[in-house]
């Protein structure tokens, strides 16, 4: 797929099918996320946990929707690649490091033709305490910040247009 195409078609899907990707472009989405730029070189201090496991996912789901909101985090997505990073990393740094992977596992996703989601919202609201973490068998010392929900899309993606993010230069 060309690049414009690529970002013209990442959008936050909300819906998923059961249906797992393949594996080799499960592959391909984490090697994507293991190449984003990360702050002062401490690539090794982050981890990508491939959660295919519907247990698990479960499990998690179960957790948000007994102590957040009854409503499912992950929209029915069956794959979601959760990032975590050294606990003693400074929060905003932690944050930014793990968008930065997460954004380019999504742009991997979208390459793939599969629908994705950036999921903070289940990993922030639950907590470093949270019961779903012993079950993604993290290093010791990392915490989840973030992840990537992704699956096949229930409805085609479509090229959106710009969003309102301003700028001073006129676009290509
Ligand atoms: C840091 C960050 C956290 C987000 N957390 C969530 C989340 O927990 N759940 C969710 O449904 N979407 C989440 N999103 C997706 C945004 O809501 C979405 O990107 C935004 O509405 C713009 O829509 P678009 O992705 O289609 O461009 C998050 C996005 C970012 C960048």
């Amino acid at each position: 797929m060309r690049w414009a195409d690529v970002v013209a078609l990442r959008q936050s899907t909300r819906e998923f099918t059961a249906e797992m990707p393949a594996r080799d472009a499960i592959g391909r989405i984490v090697r994507a996320g293991r190449m984003a730029p990360i702050s002062m070189h401490r690539n090794a201090s982050y981890t990508i946990a491939v959660v295919t496991e519907a247990d698990t996912i479960d499990a998690w789901r179960a957790e948000f929707c007994a102590k957040v909101k009854d409503t499912d985090p992950f929209y029915g997505a069956p794959l979601l690649f959760v990032v975590a990073g050294a606990a003693e990393i400074e929060p905003e740094m932690r944050a930014a490091d793990a968008a930065c992977i997460v954004d380019h596992m999504l742009l991997a996703a979208t390459a793939e033709g599969l629908g994705s989601v950036f999921i903070c919202g289940a990993v922030r609201l639950l907590g470093a305490q949270a019961d779903y973490i012993g079950r993604l068998a993290l290093p010791a010392g990392t915490v989840p910040i973030a992840a990537a929900a992704v699956g096949h899309a229930a409805t085609a993606l479509l090229p959106r247009e710009v969003s309102e993010i301003g700028t001073n230069w006129p676009d290509a």
